[in-house]
């Protein structure tokens, strides 16, 4: 789940793993975090102040689990070194800390493992442990940074048990069966517009397209009739309350500007006024259909 800064990632994020749970499959929410005792924003959707580093229950049927860079730079060196005490130990070196902090790709590399450790996770029939899993991922820049990795670093470090695992993780990351970026935008300029180049941005690194989920569309509370008489009074005015006249006009063209500007399927999804606001959106997505059929993967 990616999109702009405050679009609703979260909510949207959160409302998703109702939706899954409530259909019954095994659903682990994620975020990518600094710090393990951070505050998650994600979290307070489920009534919590933060994440747990391993997978834990955040509501009924639903795990979370933070993605922390050195949660999956110790699961890795752990699937190398085989051996978690000589992990442990390597991590607690200084020279390999201020190594790995050094380098970014290194930072996303950890999370990129963590990822990967979650979905080779299987239960004793062999049935993957966590069947959907979704991740909160922070603004626009860093998603192209992960989506990008595998490609990126594959070039540098072609072999090796890094690029083994790398390809493993380009395996489910470029495969339209098994992965999808959904970006979450507002029927608003910036938002639209930004939404369009992260599109682009996600197609070059060959990244799977889900959907965009069109956020916090407002609800006109005028019908054409009363629109027509109000127009002349609010046309150049400043009047109090003038907002809501102009909001769904101004909705209905960024709307349509993105709808001109990609193929990708469209789902709307209301300005919800209630406080409840997760159970609502979930209650919203859970019969939410694209205003366009899907023709292509590309944007
Ligand atoms: N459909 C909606 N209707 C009404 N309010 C909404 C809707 N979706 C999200 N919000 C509100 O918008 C605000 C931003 O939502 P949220 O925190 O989920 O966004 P975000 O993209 O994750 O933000 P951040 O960039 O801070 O991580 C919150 O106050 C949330 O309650
Ligand atoms: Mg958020």
């Amino acid at each position: 789940m990616t999109g702009k800064g405050g679009v609703g990632r979260s909510a949207v994020t959160a409302a998703l793993a109702h939706i899954a749970q409530d259909r019954g499959t095994r659903v682990l929410v994620t975020e990518i975090g600094d710090d393990p005792e951070d505050y998650s924003p994600l979290a307070r959707y489920f009534g919590k102040d933060r994440l747990a580093t391993t997978p834990r229950e955040l509501a009924p049927g639903i795990l979370g689990a933070v993605l922390l860079a050195r949660t999956g730079q110790e699961l890795f060196l752990r699937g190398v070194l085989r051996s978690s005490t000589l992990s442990h130990a390597a991590l607690r070196s200084d020279v390999l800390r201020r190594l790995l902090n050094a380098g970014p790709s290194f930072r996303e590399m950890g999370i990129f493992f963590q990822v990967l450790h979650y979905l080779r996770t299987t239960r004793e029939d062999g049935s993957p442990e966590h069947e959907l899993i979704l991740v909160d991922m922070p603004a626009t820049g860093h998603t192209l940074s992960l989506t990008a990795l595998p490609e990126v670093l594959l070039r540098l470090i072609p072999g090796g048990p890094i690029a083994t695992a790398l390809k493993e993780g380009q395996s489910y990351l470029n495969d339209p069966d098994k992965a999808a970026a959904w970006v979450v935008t507002l029927p608003e300029t910036l938002p639209v517009s930004e939404c369009l180049e992260l599109l682009d941005g996600l197609d070059r690194t060959s990244m799977p397209i889900g959907g965009i989920f069109l956020n916090r569309v407002p609800v006109d509370p005028y019908t054409t009739r009363e629109r027509e008489l109000l127009r002349p009074l609010l046309d150049g005015t400043a009047v109090l309350g003038a907002e809501s006249y102009w909001a769904p006009e101004l909705a209905q063209r960024e709307t349509a500007r993105l709808l001109a500007g990609t193929r990708v399927p469209v789902y709307p999804l209301q300005q919800i006024p209630h406080a409840n606001l997760v159970a609502h959106l979930a209650e919203v997505m859970g019969g939410a259909r694209p205003i366009r059929r899907r023709t292509s993967m590309r944007p």
